[in-house]
């Protein structure tokens, strides 16, 4: 059973009301991240690497691209942005946590790739000019703004893009919603700092935001829905449907 088949077979007609909040402080999370850095790969990796590679495949970098990784990590998708882009291109990562920048400069110079850029910084505010990118990728981050942000942040990150650039977001999902998400959601509630990703509905997110979704893919993280946007800017740079004209979220 492919991931996509497992997603839907656990959909029930439940209404699944509002995405989970965000309460934990942006400097907790910092925090979190920091301590975390050292073993963030042994833990996260074994469940985040198929998903991940899956959005670099739809993001699809080419050589002499300028490429965006907004919350880095260990670097393990900058390290192959940076690869990607080749030496006539640009990889910069940027993420919020000082322990995660420097797993990405470790990861980067293991690889031989010192020509990639790590900064501290909040994805909600980009110290880049405007359309400094040809590719901006986020996976796992996107769902740790809270909902308020989240129009903010995406705007940010439109604002980064060039005209013509794609943007692909790797996150939990809240499509397919059903008793394992529900059941994440609950653990994620009581344990907001541990189990901090939640799902959320990304494409729809996108389309909010003023975005094009070009292709969408669904796959799973034990038995969690993660869904995987490739988008691009929209023309007119107008966004989606208001919300309640929506037929149904996803
Ligand atoms: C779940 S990890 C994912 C890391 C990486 N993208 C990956 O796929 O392995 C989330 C990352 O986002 C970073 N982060 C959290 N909030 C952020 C923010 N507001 N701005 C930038 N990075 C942030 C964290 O420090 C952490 O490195």
């Amino acid at each position: 059973m492919t991931g996509d088949q497992r997603a839907t077979s656990e959909a029930t007609d439940r209404p699944p009301g509002p995405i989970a909040r965000v309460s934990r402080s942006k400097p907790d999370a910092r925090d979190w991240y920091d301590a975390f850095s050292r073993r963030y790969d042994a833990v996260a990796n074994p469940f985040e690497t198929p998903a991940r590679t899956s959005g670099l495949e739809l993001l699809a970098p080419e050589p002499g691209e300028r490429a965006l990784d907004v919350g880095c990590g260990t670097g393990t998708a900058l390290v192959a942005l940076a690869r990607a882009v080749g030496p006539t291109g640009i990889a910069v990562g940027i993420d919020l946590a000082d322990g995660m920048c420097r797993a990405s400069r470790r990861a980067l110079a293991g690889a031989g790739l010192e020509r990639g850029v790590v900064l501290v910084g909040d994805g909600a505010s980009l110290p880049f000019a405007d359309e400094a990118f040809d590719a901006v990728f986020a996976s796992f981050v996107l769902e740790l703004f809270d909902t308020p942000e989240l129009p903010a942040v995406l705007a940010e990150w439109r604002r980064v893009l060039a005209p013509d650039g794609r943007l692909c977001v790797v996150s939990l999902s809240r499509g397919g919603f059903g008793p394992t998400t529900w059941l994440y959601e609950r653990v994620h509630n009581l344990l907001p700092t541990a189990v901090d990703c939640r799902p959320i509905y990304v494409t729809e997110t996108l389309r909010e935001a003023g975005f094009r979704v070009l292709e969408a893919r669904y796959e799973t993280v034990w038995r969690l829905p993660v869904e995987i946007g490739l988008c691009r800017p929209r023309e007119d740079g107008s966004g989606g449907r208001p919300a309640n004209q929506r037929d149904r979220p996803g």
